[in-house]
């Protein structure tokens, strides 16, 4: 399937080498690198900014997906936009206004997406179906790389699958699906039939000393 999308979360690769990374998991087949950023206030880790973003970016051509996991969203969105970011996403219960933080993410030139924790309602998704470019459900609580994908996502996938079907049936514009937590190689059909489209994987991916292997045989699993 041409319309899928494998977005290695570097969160699981090495920081020390992360050109390089970045370099390598585009190079094994990897269409986006996805970038988590955490504050230690919406979530209880630290991870990367804006000058990570920029560092890497002459690494590769590929799109970065940035995903906010910080409160407040607003100051960032421009700093990411600068620091050549293609993609961003922000959970809305951190945001006081969250049709203004999508316009400021269009407007700087990216592609604007809602982030939904695992007992996050998708009500979100009421008045701004057509401002956004992409919806990403957490499959694990969001903080950490490693933990196990918790299966009721796979029921709000669907009902999220429902949603995008219902607005272009509308005359809407296309949305992606994006899932993110626990994806794996033995996972990664059944997070596809209930209507994912995006793929985020970290441990998955970067725990693997061949990353060309896991990402053929996660397509594999998708085109079976
Ligand atoms: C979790 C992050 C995920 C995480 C995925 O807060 O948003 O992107 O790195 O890692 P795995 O694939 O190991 O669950
Ligand atoms: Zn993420």
């Amino acid at each position: 399937n041409h319309d899928i999308r494998i977005a290695p979360s570097i969160l699981s690769a090495d920081f020390a080498r992360l050109g390089q990374e970045v370099q390598d998991v585009i190079t094994a087949g990897a269409d986006w690198i996805h970038f988590d950023v955490m504050d230690n206030h919406y979530v209880p880790n630290l991870t990367i900014g804006p000058m990570v973003c920029q560092a890497i970016r002459p690494y590769t051509q590929a799109p970065i997906d940035v995903h906010l996991m910080v409160e407040p969203v607003d100051s960032l969105i421009p700093m990411f936009a600068k620091a050549g970011a293609n993609i961003i996403t922000f959970h809305p219960e951190a945001s006081k206004h969250i049709d203004r933080s999508l316009a400021l993410i269009r407007d700087h030139g990216c592609q604007a997406g809602l982030v939904f924790n695992p007992a996050t309602s998708l009500h979100y998704l009421d008045y701004v179906m057509d401002k956004i470019d992409i919806i990403l459900l957490m499959s694990v609580n969001p903080g950490f790389g490693g933990q196990s994908f918790i299966p009721a996502t796979l029921d709000k996938i669907r009902a999220t699958r429902q949603r995008i079907q219902d607005h272009q049936a509308k005359g809407g514009q296309p949305i992606r699906l994006e899932v993110d937590g626990g994806i794996k190689v033995d996972n990664i059909a059944e997070v596809y039939a209930a209507g994912a489209d995006t793929f985020v994987a970290g441990s998955a991916i970067f725990g693997q000393k061949d990353y060309a292997n896991v990402i053929a045989k996660m397509r594999a699993e998708i085109a079976k």
